[in-house]
């Protein structure tokens, strides 16, 4: 037997006793008082044992204490300043409806399943720094004749590691890869030409149709706040338009280069 003092009642119970049952055995006044402070502790957004509440503040688990004397000493670690700004971070990656890899032509698609819709397929997109192993991807897309068709000529291999030395010495470049639930699907950039800075992209063609360059775009729009931001985009490449378009870029210039009419999209 344990010997229990519940709200000044003593009472003997079994050791192996919960909380409410030792309060059953001290009556339905002291049970009653334990269901209301429960209630209590998690309207203030307790949501385990122990939590304390000092000013305001909640503190949760035995090894938080050392955090409650400082904050009593007034020598708390954390600024309030830094508490908002953790608080605000954006999550670095999305967990998404998009369409089943094997399911997606390299054309337009019968709409994808809302975000919110039941059973949707689902995929988590992320930018994560490059690596010097993706490279190897992204000149095989680069060079494809399919991706080519839309955007710039390929680049030679020595071209392509010259390039890439270039834009990865560069501070002013923000250079990401792509993953969709982990697996390397696709590079996305944004840079300074001249005084503006522009974003830049690809996804592998397997994957086209599937609403991750939409999502990567979205991400890259975080994780760089410069406005406005520009993206040159060749007039036939629907795909991508309809991606800034949908991330609200608008048409700003149009404008002629050799490999064809280009739009310039700006975003504010
Ligand atoms: C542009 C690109 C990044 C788009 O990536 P993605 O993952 O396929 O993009 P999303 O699936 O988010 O959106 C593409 C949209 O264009 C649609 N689309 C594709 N081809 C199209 C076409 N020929 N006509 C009209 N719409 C087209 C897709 O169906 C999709 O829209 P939907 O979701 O409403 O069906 C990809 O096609 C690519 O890598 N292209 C080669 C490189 C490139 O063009 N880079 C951009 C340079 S500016």
């Amino acid at each position: 037997m344990t010997k229990l003092i519940i709200d000044g009642i003593e009472v003997d119970v079994p050791a192996e006793y919960t909380v409410l049952q030792a309060c059953e055995a001290a009556g339905a006044e002291a049970k009653e008082r334990v269901r209301a402070q429960t209630a209590a502790a998690i309207a203030e957004g307790a949501f385990g044992v122990p939590t304390l509440l000092v000013d305001g503040e909640l503190f949760w688990g035995f090894d938080a204490f050392g955090d409650i004397d400082a904050r009593l000493r007034g020598d708390d670690p954390l600024d309030d300043a830094a508490l908002r700004r953790w608080h605000d971070l954006e999550a670095s990656s999305v967990r998404r409806a998009v369409r089943p890899a094997a399911t997606v032509s390299p054309g337009p698609n019968p709409p994808r399943a809302r975000d919110d819709a039941e059973g949707a397929p689902r995929a988590t997109i992320a930018l994560r720094p490059r690596e010097p192993a993706d490279d190897e991807r992204h000149f095989v897309w680069q060079s494809d004749p399919v991706q080519v068709a839309t955007t710039v000529p390929a680049r030679t291999r020595a071209e392509f590691d010259a390039w890439i030395a270039k834009i990865t010495a560069d501070p002013s470049v923000t250079l990401r890869t792509i993953t969709a639930d982990g697996e390397v699907v696709g590079t996305i950039n944004t840079f300074l030409l001249g005084d503006e800075r522009y974003i830049g992209y690809r996804v592998a063609n397997e994957h086209w149709g599937r609403g991750i360059g939409t999502e990567a775009v979205r991400l890259m729009l975080r994780l760089d706040p410069v406005r406005p931001l520009f993206a040159t985009v060749l007039a036939r490449n629907t795909a991508s338009q309809k991606v800034l378009a949908r991330n609200g870029f608008v048409a700003f210039r149009d404008q002629a280069s050799d490999d064809g009419p280009e739009v310039v999209l700006r975003l504010d």
